[in-house]
């Protein structure tokens, strides 16, 4: 039977870059795929003055995964909190029940040159971090901007239960399970309450796991060690907030924002897959933003909603093979490689399938 992929392309360059991950996908044809396409964040609230139309939550739902490109642009900032394309992304995780974002840091030798950190710094880097996504200070409850003593005040509300820890922390040490058997859990329990029972919980769960190494680390101590020595960690468990912030950086490790997939997983491994980057406005509509993070989101796809590792690798390969080619779009281009247009980049991924 045919699965059902929910594509929702988005804003900004999400569509261009999305363009380029289903090139790949009917490029393999014997992957038995129905593509059926619906609008959110701003192109949601364009075609139905929702950022996540009613609709395309529904085809959400029924599909086996979703494939999201990217939301937001500057056209939408002014419009009411709840209708900006980010609260659509936000709503879709949180009703799909997507609690695990696995964002792989990977750098690809041939993109050594392109970070901008010392090659040895970074060559050979692979780390998983994996950032709880349906918590935190993101969701709490209260939250508002309001008038007290006079004065507006903006409060939001950082919370965690127990339960939330636990299997996000559940889902880390599986992953640790399958690669370097070495956990870092990220949190600010020197501080925050909300990061002591973190801390507690995951130290719970890792009885469970006792071939794990786990260690626990301060988050702006994380950040620092994140561009001193990366290498260090492998598998990186974080709430929703300090996840956000560690990705983006981590992400400038292996290159390029451009370059970093992600998987948001439910506890069935129903997942949504994206890229880490957003929207880019100011390159939207030039056929120049690099759609590989959104063609390896593809690969992430086939991997844990699909189990199919042989062609998840093979995405990952043929992605590899573009590089070593000397193939960059723009934001990864460096003297002595071939910069390439966005759409270049899916056909050459295309043909070295
Ligand atoms: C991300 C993004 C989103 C987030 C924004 C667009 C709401 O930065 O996926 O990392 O903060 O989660
Ligand atoms: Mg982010």
């Amino acid at each position: 039977m045919s699965k059902k992929i929910a594509v929702l392309p988005g804003d900004g360059i999400g569509p261009e870059i999305m363009a380029q991950a289903l090139k790949v996908l009917r490029a393999m044809p014997e992957l038995d795929f129905v593509m059926e396409e619906a609008p959110i964040g701003g192109a949601g609230f364009d075609a139905a003055g929702d950022p996540l139309p009613e609709k395309t939550l529904k085809l959400a739902r029924e599909a086996d995964a979703v494939l999201l490109g990217a939301v937001g642009g500057p056209q939408y900032d002014k419009l009411p909190r709840d209708k900006r394309p980010e609260r659509g992304l936000l709503r879709i995780r949180k009703e799909l029940n997507l609690f695990a974002n696995l964002r792989p840091a990977l750098l690809y030798p041939e993109l050594a040159e392109a970070s901008t950190l010392k090659p040895e710094v970074v060559s050979g880097l692979d780390i998983m971090i994996v950032r709880e996504l349906t918590g935190d200070v993101y969701f709490g409850q209260p939250r508002g901007i309001e008038v007290r003593n006079g004065e507006r005040v903006g409060f939001n509300t950082m919370i965690y239960a127990e339960s939330e820890v636990r299997r996000v922390a559940r889902v880390a040490f599986d992953i640790a399970m399958k690669r370097g058997k070495r956990l870092c859990s990220v949190e600010k329990a020197n501080v925050l309450e909300c990061s002591e029972l973190w801390k507690e919980v995951v130290i719970e769960v890792a009885k469970d796991y006792p071939e794990v190494g786990l260690s626990h680390m301060y988050v702006d101590n994380a950040a620092m060690q994140l561009v001193r020595a990366p290498k260090q960690f492998d598998v990186m468990v974080t709430g929703n907030i300090f996840g956000d912030i560690l990705s983006d950086a981590a992400s400038m490790l292996s290159g390029s924002i451009g370059m970093l997939p992600s998987a948001s997983l439910d506890q069935n491994n129903k997942g949504m897959y994206e890229p880490i980057h957003g929207s880019a406005p100011d390159i939207a509509g030039k056929d120049m933003a690099n759609p590989l993070a959104t063609i390896l989101s593809v690969a992430m796809m086939l991997r844990y909603t699909f189990s199919d590792e042989a062609n998840a690798s093979r995405i990952e390969a043929a992605v590899r093979k573009v590089l070593a080619q000397g193939l960059r779009t723009a934001d990864i281009y460096t003297a002595g490689t071939k910069k390439i247009s966005c759409s270049a980049m899916g056909d050459a991924v295309v043909a070295a399938l």
